[in-house]
């Protein structure tokens, strides 16, 4: 399985996940559609399913032209059938969804939206975490309790710590200083900074994380418990 990371908009990353053998395709959270088609038709993929892990338009814009282009379904959870619209599949917390070579479980991540859901393709240890978890951030809490953010992280720590980590905006450099100057003796951070300046230099994106890397070095992992987390989410607001 390969994962293709396609530029959206001004800082959000789409992701389009490939069974090499069949061409068969995934694409998550499409902000547009015009850089997607653009990969799908110059390499010959046949786009299957959109998956949505929240109904922001930054994460949806792309659904309406790949599905009538396509007949791509589109998959999400299933309270959100009011606000993304023309859903095919509805998904619930935990459920296992396969079609061929795609498997994932649903893990519903309250907090940044009240339907928001992360994809763990657990058999390639691969997640999809939308706006929930960045690298060495998480989302804004937007439809939800600095609890319902706080246990929705938690559910996501208990993952393998080698899962790659997919999310869904290029926050990480302004994630690293608010990091670094809240947490300033953790030499792990030290060294993920690094790595990340060295791949902004050279044009790269910051993406994947490993969930290794996030619980050694991302300071909302890191924060022991609510009241911790809930300070640090307000000071991140105002940053
Ligand atoms: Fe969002």
């Amino acid at each position: 399985m390969k994962v293709k990371i396609i530029n959206c908009l001004e800082d959000n990353f789409s992701y389009i996940l490939i069974d090499e053998k069949s061409l068969d395709a995934c694409v998550v959270d499409p902000g547009e559609a015009q850089p997607i088609l653009k990969y799908i038709e110059k390499n010959k993929i046949n786009l299957k399913y959109i998956l949505n892990t929240h109904h922001h338009h930054d994460h949806i814009g792309g659904n309406n032209i790949l599905k009538s282009k396509f007949g791509a379904k589109i998959l999400a959870f299933k309270d959100d059938k009011e606000r993304i619209p023309k859903i095919d599949f509805f998904l619930d917390d935990k459920q296992i969804w396969k079609d061929g070579p795609f498997e994932f479980k649903v893990i519903h991540v309250p907090g940044h939206t009240s339907g928001h859901i992360c994809f763990s393709f657990f058999n390639e240890k691969i997640i999809f975490t939308g706006d929930t978890l960045f690298s060495l951030g998480c989302g804004r809490i937007f439809e939800g309790s600095y609890n319902d953010m706080f246990n929705s992280l938690s559910k996501l720590k208990k993952l393998s710590p080698e899962t790659k980590i997919y999310f869904g905006h290029e926050y990480t450099l302004n994630n690293s200083i608010f990091c670094d100057k809240f947490d300033k003796n953790n030499s792990e951070l030290k060294i993920k900074i690094a790595n990340i300046k060295k791949k902004l230099d050279k044009g790269m994106p910051t993406v994947p994380s490993t969930l290794k890397e996030e619980l050694d070095c991302n300071i909302f992992l890191r924060a022991k418990n609510l009241k911790e987390f809930s300070k640090l989410r307000d000071l991140k607001d105002n940053f």
